[in-house]
């Protein structure tokens, strides 16, 4: 049976990607890119997971960049909701991308070998792993995961929203929450009401916190255009 979040993304993956672009101002576009560009790493060659990846926007963004330098990627789109993979099925298709594998599963017990993976990305995810009812240690169990299937010297890369650290900015989302719950309620009022609010309530330093303990090392934090969207990226050693 499908979790409440997986349900959740089976009722908007529709409309996801419009939402997003409106949303956001088309600001989501260059966070993706903030992070594709982060993703690409000095070996020649190297493999991409992207965890949560759903209609595939980072993992057509990771592929461009790579193009991009010339390298050569080989990306695992990986998400628990198959409606959301179907889009990014239909998307890779139209993109020509052949370097692309899509998986289904879960980012608690990822279904890969330990020490296999060059980079791990993760995109607007972060806050479903962190709000599952009944699963307090659900981002925990992502981190440590992430940690796991990296190989040493493996680089995780992930971008979310939280509140903006700035107060003028914090201020400027207070009110533009409202926009986002009215344009939400075309979709579906509950799924963006509970995006508003994991957006206000994420804990952006537990987030590092939790990475440290996790292992990882050289941690960086930034924060992107607007000031809502950040970005994290750390080593594992
Ligand atoms: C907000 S979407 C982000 C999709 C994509 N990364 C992007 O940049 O637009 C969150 C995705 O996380 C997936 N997801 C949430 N919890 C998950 C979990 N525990 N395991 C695997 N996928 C999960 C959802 O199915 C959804 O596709």
């Amino acid at each position: 049976m499908k979790s409440g979040i997986n349900s959740m993304f089976s009722k908007i993956y529709l409309k996801y990607d419009l939402m997003n672009h409106l949303m956001s101002f088309n600001f989501d576009k260059d966070w993706r890119e903030d992070a594709a560009n982060e993703v690409i790493i000095e070996k020649d060659k190297f493999n991409v997971l992207d965890v949560a990846s759903g209609t595939g926007d980072l993992a057509i963004a990771i592929n461009k960049a790579a193009q991009a330098k010339h390298k050569k990627v080989y990306i695992y789109a990986y998400d628990f909701n198959a409606d959301m993979l179907d889009m990014a099925r239909s998307k890779f298709r139209q993109e020509g991308m052949v370097n692309v594998k899509i998986e289904i599963g879960t980012a608690f017990k990822i279904a890969h070998k330990s020490n296999s993976v060059d980079v791990l990305t993760s995109a607007f995810a972060l806050r479903s792993f962190a709000n599952v009812k009944g699963d307090k240690r659900g981002l925990q169990k992502f981190i440590s995961e992430s940690y796991r299937v990296l190989r040493p010297g493996g680089k995780v890369v992930l971008l979310d929203m939280a509140m903006p650290d700035k107060e003028y900015q914090r201020s400027f989302f207070k009110i533009y929450s409202y926009v986002m719950l009215a344009m939400g309620s075309f979709v579906d009022r509950d799924t963006y009401a509970w995006l508003v609010r994991t957006i206000k309530s994420f804990d952006k330093k537990k987030l590092v916190k939790d990475m440290k303990s996790a292992g990882f090392k050289n941690i960086r934090y930034r924060s992107l255009k607007s000031g809502i969207a950040y970005l994290v990226t750390a080593d594992k050693p």
